[in-house]
């Protein structure tokens, strides 16, 4: 297998825009399925997981027209409604996107046929109970074709762990209230969408406020969702209303590279427009602020604040401006870290050239991701010669990392997981000697033209 090269550049200038957010991507194709009209998607993101959701909604029956090759990506979806897909003759394919498998068992619960679903290699190792649970309380009848012992998660005793293939028999939802035992976005999701089909009101509880995608574009589409505080209670059996147009922000997550890299290197400036500003995403920000970073939020748009955008209006975005600076340790504690959980790996490269110390506390969460990112970036930053430990302590995983003077190229891999490729890229590109990455075809995962985008910022 060939090694892709990193060779140490002196700074970065210039302005990108960058693909649409790869979340609310997801959740565009989905919800605009279940809509029985056109809704034409503008700044969609021609990743693989969001190709995967095209795909998957095809194999129900649904007509997605896609413009993807030109300047202006978009791609228009023929929805039928709640209940409008076609069984489809096999199981679906998902690909290794978490957030599709999970989000799309959710509208599936609702349906009254039976389905397959199968996955690729890194999905099919991740756990499903967190939402094929809450379904079959729901009324669906799920079976996971893989059941072991869960994979090593502190805190947490072994019970069970289910994983792809599944195979669902929804119809017939009753409302329930569910008291989320983990932070995440894309259960709550699942159980938000399942909501639409069954009789009343279900009711979802977070231990810790998730990113809201899913609430702001079910409000988009006139569902009758209420949020207070971490509850969140949506009414069922009734049909959504479509825009018919949306535009989706740039990605946050792939603006995170940027941020960290023009921070760390000397003489540097970018301007990244267009940016997905939703607040529960702005952990990345915070904490390079917080780390001494130089930061600027400009041209924001906050929806119902102001004059809308003729095709924006359910997320905040606007233009981020970042510049050199001199960055410092932070401790980033557990009730941050769903706010961040995809930048941690990038936020750790810069915690290691940050002066000092980082804590990153309850990180647990990183050992289920595309590969156990506590492992993959401990080891490729501990080669490079960082001080990098992961620690236990009453059931959660800490990370602390030691800055150190700089990072020494070495071989590392990508561990097939997209943002541990990129971090590492970003890792090298300010250390001293070359680095050597293996397999980094993973970053299509998310994020297809990372590298001419880089390469646009380097003279
Ligand atoms: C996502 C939620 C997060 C995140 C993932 C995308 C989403 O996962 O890590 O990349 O789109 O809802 P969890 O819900 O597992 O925390």
């Amino acid at each position: 297998m060939g090694f892709f090269v990193v060779k140490p550049i002196s700074s970065v200038n210039g302005v990108i825009i960058l693909p649409g957010d790869k979340s609310i991507a997801c959740r565009s194709v989905i919800i605009s399925a279940i809509t029985a009209s056109k809704t034409t998607i503008e700044n969609f993101p021609a990743n693989k997981d969001c190709l995967y959701a095209v795909g998957v909604f095809k194999k129900l029956g649904i007509k997605v027209e896609k413009n993807l090759n030109k300047g202006k990506p978009s791609i228009i979806v023929s929805g039928k409604g709640l209940y409008g897909f076609n069984k489809p003759k096999g199981p679906i394919f998902v690909g290794d996107s978490g957030t599709i498998l999970r989000l799309v068992l959710g509208v599936l619960a609702g349906q009254s046929f039976k389905v397959g679903l199968t996955a690729g290699r890194s999905l099919s190792q991740r756990p499903m109970r967190r939402v094929t649970e809450p379904l079959r309380s729901m009324g669906a009848r799920i079976k996971a074709k893989g059941k072991r012992p869960a994979c090593r998660q502190a805190g947490k005793k072994a019970k069970l762990e289910e994983y792809p293939p599944l195979i669902i028999q929804g119809g017939g939802l009753r409302s329930i209230t569910y008291k989320m035992p983990v932070a995440s976005a894309q259960v709550k999701s699942a159980v938000l969408l399942a909501g639409l089909y069954a009789k009343g009101s279900t009711k979802v509880i977070e231990p810790i406020k998730t990113r809201d995608h899913t609430e702001r574009m079910l409000k988009l589409f006139k569902a009758d969702l209420k949020i207070l505080r971490n509850t969140i209670v949506i009414k069922g059996a009734r049909e959504l209303v479509s825009p018919h147009k949306i535009y989706i922000p740039g990605d946050i997550s792939s603006a995170s590279f940027f941020l960290v890299l023009a921070s760390i290197l000397p003489n540097s400036r970018i301007r990244i427009r267009n940016v997905s500003l939703n607040p529960s995403r702005l952990g990345i920000i915070k904490a390079l602020k917080r780390m001494g970073a130089n930061i600027k939020t400009q041209n924001s748009y906050l929806p119902g604040r102001q004059a809308k955008p003729k095709t924006q209006n359910y997320e905040p975005m606007g233009d981020l401006l970042v510049k050199s600076s001199t960055l410092k340790g932070i401790k980033v504690r557990r009730a941050d870290i769903p706010s961040l959980i995809d930048e941690l790996p990038i936020l750790m490269v810069a915690a290691c050239y940050a002066k000092g110390k980082s804590i990153f506390e309850g990180v647990n969460e990183l050992r289920v991701k595309e590969t156990d990112r506590i492992k993959s970036m401990s080891e490729n930053l501990s080669k490079m010669g960082a001080s990098i430990e992961a620690v236990r302590a009453r059931g959660a995983e800490n990370i602390v990392i030691r800055g150190v003077k700089e990072l020494i190229g070495s071989r590392v891999s990508s561990f097939g997981d997209h943002r541990t490729a990129m971090s590492m890229i970003i890792a090298g590109l300010n250390a001293k000697d070359r680095t050597l990455i293996d397999d980094i075809g993973c970053i299509n995962k998310s994020f297809p033209n990372f590298l001419s985008i880089l390469n646009l910022l380097i003279k």
